[in-house]
């Protein structure tokens, strides 16, 4: 029996200003790095189908981070096995020797996941001086399995404390910190226990860097997560429902290790919605900025956009920012790269308007209860709800859902995010909403709410309601 059966009708699902592959799978963002005004995207690539596979690094560059071009495959599996996640470093005073002073080189440490039916990971490196072709490390792998079942996606990042290259990577319950000078040579220097404060599972693509605030600096860990599939589903809210999550904790860095000085009563989690996971930022940028696979693997490989020749999305980029909450502190969001379409705005009528597009942007005044309501003629209705305390997105009746199990779960089919508020809940707040064919985007309370999720509407939505105490101006999409 095919494990992935082919979905039945053929609808452009395919996102204008979100990244996709030209052609089948993709998960996870590897490797963002800015260079010479360029934003490189790598990212775990299956060329050869349109479901999970052997994993390659692909390879794209925006100077809008929109709208990206596509370069050659980056990374292929080779005898030491597939390409899984990692990231890269521009090692510009050529620490590592693979390049020189003039061409300082671009270096990709990734795991390696062995195709010999014992699944083991070890980490290894690339490098390049064109910043397109690379060339595998003769030494690979560079961190051996130490007998650790699951032991992945390296992140790099400087020390600042011992001066040199620090590595958080995910292993098992776990996440492991390594340090070194030439990026060769590594040593373990500590680890953190992801369950002692937060949710429990298996770690994945762990991110580790400082951040400003009004109070100083402070680093944020990043870590997607799996959760223990008996675990989920108890109390069906935002913090249960799903067995892929990505959380973050606060904290400081000494050196050797990330300790979490912020102890938050609930898991702080990076999205709300059921489809941003595996987010990782941008190394050699002043500014922190993210993107994650805006898919869940729960379903992704089912999702009914192959058959117009991709599977697989990732979420716009978002600049980060630390805020001191009433809850404590939190990450907030803002899209980046979305001035000059934000400049064309036009204010939307209270009640029905019409829709041209697929792809467009509204901004928000949230000045009370209300919602913004999309329907389109097969009667498909997707729902954005906006009460005192919760952001509610319901696309149960959004579009197709269908070809899974999961998806059509009540706990996936609406997203009940908890709102956060920087300061008094009573004044109004801004909240961003982006439409992309089947991917919408949500960051409600000043960026602090944010919910992502997939939809897979038969038809365009032709009609958009502004109800309620909302005030809404729309943005085209191109
Ligand atoms: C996360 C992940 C990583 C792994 C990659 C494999 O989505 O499972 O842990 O490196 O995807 O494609």
């Amino acid at each position: 029996m095919n494990k992935f059966p082919e979905p039945k009708e053929k609808i452009d699902y395919r996102p204008v200003i979100h990244f996709t592959a030209p052609q089948n799978w993709i998960n996870d963002p590897n490797g963002m790095v800015y260079l010479d005004g360029k934003y490189h995207l790598f990212y775990q690539h299956y060329p050869k189908a349109p479901h999970w596979g052997p994993m390659h690094w692909g390879h794209a560059v925006s100077e809008d981070l929109l709208h990206w071009q596509h370069l050659p495959i980056a990374l292929y599996p080779d005898e030491l096995g597939c390409i899984f996640s990692g990231s890269c470093v521009y090692d510009k005073y050529n620490a590592s020797g693979f390049g020189s002073e003039e061409k300082p080189p671009l270096v990709a440490v990734f795991t390696l996941h062995s195709m010999d039916g014992r699944h083991t990971e070890h980490q290894g490196l690339a490098y390049s001086t064109d910043y397109e072709h690379f060339e595998k490390y003769y030494g690979n792998p560079v961190i051996p399995n130490p007998g650790q079942k699951d032991f992945r996606d390296p992140k790099v990042f400087w020390n600042p404390v011992k001066k040199c290259y620090s590595l958080v990577l995910a292993a098992g319950e776990n996440v492991e910190f390594y340090a070194s000078h030439d990026l060769k040579k590594w040593k373990k220097t500590g680890e953190f226990k992801a369950g002692s404060h937060g949710l429990r599972g298996t770690c994945e693509c762990p991110d580790c860097f400082p951040i400003q605030t009004e109070e100083g600096e402070k680093w944020v860990l990043i870590i997607s997560m799996i959760l223990p599939a008996g675990d989920i589903g108890i109390q069906n809210d935002v913090y249960d429902r799903m067995t892929h999550i990505t959380q973050y904790y606060v904290g400081e860095f000494d050196g050797d290790t990330f300790h979490d000085t912020e102890e938050a009563d609930k898991p702080l989690l990076l999205d709300f919605g059921t489809d941003n996971y595996a987010a990782v930022t941008f190394q050699n940028l002043e500014e922190k900025v993210l993107i994650g696979w805006a898919d869940n693997w729960d379903y992704a490989n089912f999702a009914p956009s192959d058959l117009d020749g991709f599977r697989g999305k990732m979420t716009l980029a978002r600049k980060m920012k630390l805020i001191r909450t009433l809850e404590g502190w939190r990450l907030a969001y803002s899209f980046e790269g979305l001035e000059r379409l934000r400049s064309a705005s036009y204010p939307l009528m209270q009640g029905e308007n019409r829709l041209r597009a697929r792809s467009f942007g509204l901004k928000v005044k949230v000045e009370g209860s209300g919602s913004v309501v999309l329907k389109n003629q097969a009667g498909e209705v997707l729902a954005v709800k906006v009460t005192g305390s919760e952001i509610i997105v319901d696309r149960s009746q959004a579009g197709q859902s269908d070809f899974n199990r999961e998806f059509a779960l009540p706990g996936y089919e609406r997203t009940h995010a908890p709102r956060s508020f920087a300061k008094s809940p009573e004044g109004a707040t801004e909240m961003e909403i982006i439409m992309d064919k089947c991917i919408l985007e949500i960051l409600a309370d000043d960026g602090l709410t944010p919910v992502t999720t997939s939809v897979y509407p038969r038809r365009s939505y032709e009609k958009i309601c502004i109800l309620g105490d909302l005030k809404a101006e729309y943005y085209a999409v191109e």
